[in-house]
């Protein structure tokens, strides 16, 4: 067992988080007492925090005619939706299932746009029904079916196309998808054609163009290289006939998990509305399609340390959350930082763990090699775990989702209850 003396780090937290009279606390809330009401795993998430990521493109788009579409993929919990719903958002979909979600959360359906290369008749179908914004179609099959069926609905299908402006977004390549490679959108030298095919059809009606190369960029240059290709595509389309009312740039932008540092929304904003400006596009309405920047940081999962188990190779660490209710590492090998609640005394020695979750696999890890001084029964936090956590949470092993609760304007109010045995297993039936 490696002891060494550091303890808790001092980076900076993500913004409101912060440590009050030795308690992690959320916007004054400290979050063992969160923990002490609502049990372990559970999700805290800042509206404040939300609200200020939104801030960040609102600023930069002020004046413009634009509509930001929460990416929902990246957490969908109706309450999250509500908050940025009555802020002012549009909502981004990719299933019939997202779609009842977002109604429920009250979006007006012109604002909802569909994206997602597999919509099937059925979701097209009930998408037409409550007249949503924009079809974002991947392929020339999907125009064809989406055609159809709406022709059979008696209705014109507002339609844009993805196209694949084959730019390396430089991240993972689980979630990059703007290279030739990836199963998204339609390669750039088909574009023209696939919009004179759609413009043909008379169950659609064309209305804008998309694109998205990826996610967790935390760079400025690809967006920068998309949109010139983008343009370039819009201007083509435009002088073969058929015009383009809106550009929707995807969303992809990162956030800070270990140090990165990814331009502020504002800031890529501001080079990406130059750009446009400069090549006379400044007009025209905007998408933008931001899912993790807008609640990856203001979101954690508190932990409760079940048991430690030192070893002459590893030591670990095992707490009550797991790949179940975190999947990121296990997927992505991705980093979390993982702090403790309520930090014992800087002269207490850290060890070095392999913090891990119970579920029976040994990819079933949420962070390595972490210096923490804890005991059993201590909480730790899993910080930037409002996106990609609670959406991507399964039941694997038999274990309820966890708990979500929601702080903002002085209360923590629960917005998701801990999924119990019985809710896994009533859609189950016992042979006679
Ligand atoms: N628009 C489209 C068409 C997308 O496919 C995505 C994300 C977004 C917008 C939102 O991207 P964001 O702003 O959140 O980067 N599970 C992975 C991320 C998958 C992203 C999928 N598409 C992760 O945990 O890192």
């Amino acid at each position: 067992m490696t002891a060494t003396t550091a303890t808790h780090t001092l980076n900076q937290l993500p913004a409101h988080f912060v440590y009050l009279d030795g308690r992690l606390c959320v916007e004054g809330q400290p979050l063992d007492a969160l923990a002490q009401t609502h049990g372990t795993p559970l999700f805290v998430y800042s509206q404040a925090a939300i609200l200020d990521a939104l801030a960040s493109y609102q600023r930069a788009l002020a004046g413009r005619s634009h509509l930001i579409c929460y990416a929902m993929k990246a957490n969908s919990t109706l309450a999250l939706l509500q908050t940025l719903v009555r802020a002012g958002c549009g909502l981004d979909i990719v299933s019939g299932g997202e779609l009842e979600r977002a109604l429920a959360a009250g979006v007006a359906p012109e604002k909802i746009i569909f994206s997602g290369v597999g919509k099937t008749r059925q979701e097209m179908r009930r998408a037409l029904a409550v007249s949503i914004g924009c079809f974002n179609v991947e392929s020339t099959a999907e125009l064809d079916v989406l055609n159809a069926v709406a022709l059979e609905a008696g209705q014109r299908a507002p339609v844009s196309i993805r196209v694949n402006p084959n730019v390396d977004a430089k991240t993972h390549p689980y979630i990059s998808t703007g290279l030739k490679d990836n199963k998204f959108g339609i390669a750039q030298e088909d574009v023209v054609a696939t919009y004179q095919h759609a413009a043909a059809c008379s169950g659609l009606r064309v209305v804008g163009i998309d694109c998205h190369i990826g996610s967790q960029i935390t760079e400025v240059g690809p967006y920068l290289d998309a949109m010139d290709r983008v343009l370039d595509l819009v201007q083509a389309v435009e002088a073969a006939g058929v015009p383009i009312e809106h550009i929707d740039f995807g969303g992809g932008l990162g956030i800070d998990y270990n140090g990165e540092a990814p331009p502020a929304a504002n800031a890529l904003w501001q080079h990406l509305l130059h750009k446009l400006d400069a090549r006379g596009f400044g007009k025209r309405k905007l998408l933008l399609e931001p899912g993790r920047s807008l609640v990856g940081n203001a979101g954690v999962c508190l932990t409760e340390v079940l048991y430690l188990k030192p070893g002459a190779q590893k030591n670990f660490l095992i707490v009550d959350a797991a790949m179940n209710d975190l999947p990121r590492p296990a997927m992505y090998q991705a980093f979390h930082r993982i702090e403790p609640v309520v930090p014992r005394p800087t002269d207490a020695a850290a060890t070095v763990w392999d913090v891990v979750g119970p579920v029976c696999e040994s990819g079933d890890w949420l962070g390595r090699d972490r210096a923490l001084a804890v005991q059993a029964g201590d909480l730790l936090a899993v910080l930037s775990a409002g996106a990609y956590c609670m959406s991507m949470a399964s039941n694997y092993n038999t274990r309820g989702r966890a708990a979500e609760v929601l702080v903002g304007g002085g209360q923590a109010t629960l917005i998701r209850e801990r999924e119990s045995v019985i809710d896994q297993l009533k859609l189950e039936r016992l042979l006679p």
